[in-house]
């Protein structure tokens, strides 16, 4: 049995990385900071180049493995690819950069395992960004795992760049979302996979117009228990028993993120500015 002095040294005590195009990862970021509570966090959210959603696959990859370097230069011990958009197409390269060093996590294969899990019966819908649809890859995992389960994915580019703004809960945001939503593509749906993370920050808004009826998959707390479960088996979790640090970092000032990740992790929360790709 080890002591409180020998928990002290195996404590790791190297931050987490965490990173998506702006505010959506932090709702991932929530939900690790609820679960892991003693771990630092380092986050970048890439403002300067949102939404990643109507960019090629070549500069998404640019900017997620722009992003991983950053990040591993601060020698975080793991990466959380906060974002569809980056899993579905920059997450192979970021694994092929990071290797078998640290583990990265991306926000698919979590989901994707919870929803195979829990399905029974019906169509399994999808909304997320342009690129992440088009990539397909939320099918092509979901088939993987059960060939006979009817997945619908649909593009809902508006959403993002609304949410970034801090543009929700109005007669606006309802409007949007409502036409998205009544797409016939998505009826009769019994499972939403909410296949953005910037969607968690309109739940309340979704769940209103479907009243219960369908089962809205967020899959952050699906993310935070893969990430808890590749730290413990390294045996990396901080056991500390202080409270996280959380550093935010964004490649271009926004009032909005600001306002948000007050929201989330307090006022105290200071952003700091950083142009990754001045020398590239
Ligand atoms: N939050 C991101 C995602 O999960 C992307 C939003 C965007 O930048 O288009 O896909």
């Amino acid at each position: 049995m080890p002591t409180s002095t020998d928990l002290h040294i195996m404590a790791d005590t190297r931050p987490i990385g965490v990173f998506d195009s702006g505010i959506g990862g932090l709702t991932v970021a929530s939900a690790i900071m609820k679960r892991l509570p003693g771990e630092h966090l380092l986050y970048f959210g890439d403002t300067a180049h949102l939404p990643y959603g109507d960019k090629s696959p070549e500069l998404i990859t640019r900017y997620s493995l722009g992003i991983t370097r950053f990040l591993m230069s601060h020698h975080v011990k793991a990466i959380v690819i906060a974002c569809n958009t980056a899993s579905s197409l920059g997450g192979k390269a970021v694994e092929a950069f990071v290797g078998n060093e640290i583990p990265v996590i991306n926000v698919i294969d979590p989901t994707v395992r919870y929803v195979n899990k829990h399905y029974t019966v019906g169509k399994v819908g999808l909304i997320a960004t342009k690129a992440t649809v088009k990539s397909g890859i939320y099918s092509r995992k979901l088939h993987e795992l059960n060939p006979a389960m009817p997945v619908e994915e649909v593009a809902t580019p508006l959403l993002a760049p609304m949410i970034e703004e801090g543009f929700f809960d109005n007669n606006i945001s309802k409007t949007i979302i409502n036409s998205y939503l009544s797409n016939r593509r998505l009826k009769p749906v019994k499972k939403l996979i909410l296949g953005c993370t910037h969607y968690p920050l309109i739940l309340p808004e979704i769940e209103r117009f479907y009243q219960g009826k369908v089962e809205i998959v967020d899959s952050a707390f699906q993310v935070a228990e893969a990430l808890a479960a590749a730290l413990e088996e390294r045996n990396w979790l901080n056991t500390e028993q202080t409270k996280g640090r959380r550093t935010f970092y964004v490649s271009d000032f926004t009032e909005s993120f600001q306002k948000s990740a007050r929201l989330f992790f307090g006022n105290k929360l200071q952003l700091q500015q950083i142009d990754l790709w001045k020398d590239l």
